[in-house]
């Protein structure tokens, strides 16, 4: 079986060709980072408009790559949501038109069960596993129990880590996207400031919470910045200290999660990372710490393959087809789509799906 993914709930329009045995055909992503990048962050409308201007010629480029033609195809998966629903629009309705005129079957699947479901494709990881995807729009801790079954132990009850990240880097002049600039900024400090509050740390469930320690860097920017003190150097000390407060606070969350997740499964496989944020170099090392202390293995997709992606989609797909699903024409785009939908909403504004 061979499937094309398509994705276009974000700022990444890509298409990916995946094989019912795990290989990757094709994998094509356009990033409309140089459309952002002026406004220091996403922008739906652009986005909406780049991904109109750019998915045909990526489709082609992927099919291409594999040298195949659609009547080799199996099946189209693309992104149903949730995600900046302009996108997602543009994503659906070319999904649909390729399988209509080539009669071939249709799904749209959940964008977040693209990212927990990526372990499968790179290392065939068994269920139940415990899941931390952690990007610019989700974070989250969530049990993968099997496809389609999704516990939710944690969320965040305001920002997302990505976006903490990326609010970090702008206010600190330091670009866009945020996490790998902060990152970059971090490798050269000598001092890092230690002092930032670490939200939620300690808390016996498992929730985020990311708006406290913005407000406390912000607050601690514009007192530098008056003083005359917010050279480069400080820049650089006080972006190492706001990774390091990040990270702790999602290794504390993950830890606990860990503990839950090992009482209420004992035969839990892995601990896996997915989302932008799963690039970062500290993160992983501290999650292979507590992961061996648990005795579960980590599981890091390649980075191409934790940030927004189609193989990931297609993957999705193969998983819901082998299942004999598909989704109807008169799909309609979801702004929102937790993965969980039994579960009760979290208390706070602003929880991501
Ligand atoms: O998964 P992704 O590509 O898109 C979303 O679905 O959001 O994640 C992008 C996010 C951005 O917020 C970016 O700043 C963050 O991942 N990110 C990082 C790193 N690389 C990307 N955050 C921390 N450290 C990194 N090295
Ligand atoms: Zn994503």
């Amino acid at each position: 079986m061979v499937v094309l993914g398509i994705e276009s709930s974000c700022d990444e329009t890509a298409a990916a060709l995946v094989a019912d045995d795990r290989r990757i055909l094709a994998d094509v992503i356009f990033a409309q980072i140089a459309e952002h990048t002026p406004y220091g962050g996403v922008v739906p409308e652009i986005a909406a408009r780049a991904h109109l201007d750019h998915l045909d010629a990526t489709i082609q480029a992927c099919m291409d790559q594999a040298g195949l033609g659609f009547a080799d195809l199996d099946g189209i998966s693309v992104t149903g949501g949730p995600g900046l629903i302009g996108g997602v629009i543009v994503g659906v309705m070319m999904g649909k038109a390729i399988a209509l005129a080539q009669n071939k079957p249709f799904i749209a699947v959940n964008h977040l069960e693209g990212h927990a479901l990526t372990a499968r494709l790179t290392d065939d990881a068994a269920f139940p596993y415990l899941l931390l995807l952690v990007s610019g729009g989700h974070c989250q801790l969530l049990v993968v129990e099997g496809v389609g079954r999704y516990r939710r132990l944690g969320a965040t009850i305001d920002d997302a880590a990505g976006e903490a990240f990326d609010k970090a880097a702008k206010l600190m002049g330091l670009g866009f996207p945020g996490g790998p600039a902060v990152a970059a900024a971090a490798d050269k400090a000598t001092a890092p400031y230690r002092d930032l509050p670490r939200p939620m740390k300690g808390r016996p469930d498992c929730n985020f919470s990311f708006s406290g320690l913005k407000t406390a860097l912000r607050q601690r920017v514009d007192a530098l910045r008056a003083d005359g003190h917010f050279d480069d150097a400080t820049r650089a000390n006080l972006a190492a200290g706001f990774q390091q407060a990040v990270v702790d606070c999602l290794i504390d969350r993950s830890a606990r999660a860990l503990e839950i997740a090992k009482t209420d499964y004992p035969d839990l496989s892995a601990l896996v990372i997915a989302g932008g944020v799963a690039a970062n170099k500290h993160l992983r090392e501290r999650l292979q710490d507590i992961a061996g202390r648990h005795g579960v293995r980590l599981l890091a997709p390649p980075g191409r393959l934790c940030t927004d992606n189609a193989a990931m989609i297609a993957w999705a797909g193969i998983e819901r087809f082998r299942m004999g699903e598909r989704s109807g024409f008169d799909f309609a785009p979801r702004p929102r789509w937790p993965l969980d939908e039994q579960a009760p909403r979290l208390m706070g504004a602003g929880v991501k799906a």
